[in-house]
């Protein structure tokens, strides 16, 4: 499947993506990086290794609808089939969602539904958990829908919150899961190995 990948920061998780994909556990074509700002490092990976890259701040459109036209465009003109979000901190317009329902995968740096949500995203969901005195956070790798952080989860993965826990020392420790596991969610959805019934992801991971 060809796979576009939206990533806003430094993409480590695109990264593992790639890596998985060089060593031929991940089947498929990266066929485009789309990049909310072009100072990312996610630009730099895929531009060594030799993917596309497009500009798409949503601020250089006056209304949603356009940007999501834009959006449509690109993904239409890279024959995109499937979307991997990584640490891609823009809204996805609800078209574009509706268009890749169950192809369209999100990586949550928490246990959803706790600590997710609007403004819940990088170290402020570790310090979330960390304040709230949790023992387990991890990752939830899950469908987008219209709602931030909540459509229906492919993958969760726990690990124990330790207690000398700095939201940097908890962030390294899921960041590690993530990279562990994302791969395998696309790898499922590009295999069509996976089923949606309800909120329920049905099938081998
Ligand atoms: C990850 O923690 C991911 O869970 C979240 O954003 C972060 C991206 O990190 N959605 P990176 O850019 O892949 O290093």
């Amino acid at each position: 499947m060809r796979c576009a990948v939206f990533a806003s920061g430094s993409g480590s998780n695109f990264q593992a993506l790639i890596d998985r994909q060089k060593s031929a556990d991940l089947h498929v074509d990266f066929a485009v990086l789309i990049a909310n700002n072009s100072r990312a490092f996610a630009c730099q990976r895929a531009r060594s290794n030799g993917i596309p890259v497009e500009h798409l701040p949503p601020t250089h459109f006056a209304h949603e609808r356009s940007y999501a036209a834009k959006l449509a465009e690109l993904l239409g003109r890279y024959r995109v089939e499937m979307i991997a979000l990584a640490g891609y901190m823009k809204k996805i317009p609800p078209q574009i969602v509706g268009e890749y329902r169950h192809r369209m995968l999100n990586i949550h740096p928490g246990l959803l539904p706790a600590f997710g949500g609007r403004g819940l995203y990088g170290k402020h969901v570790h310090r979330a958990v960390l304040d709230y005195g949790a023992k387990i956070s991890g990752v939830t790798i899950h469908f987008v829908d219209e709602e931030y952080d909540h459509g229906p989860v492919v993958i969760q993965k726990v690990v124990d919150v330790l207690d000398d826990d700095t939201p940097q020392s908890l962030a390294e420790r899921v960041l590690e899961l993530e990279h562990a596991y994302y791969w395998r969610a696309v790898e499922a959805v590009a295999q069509q190995r996976i089923t949606v019934k309800g909120r329920r992801v049905i099938g081998q991971i």
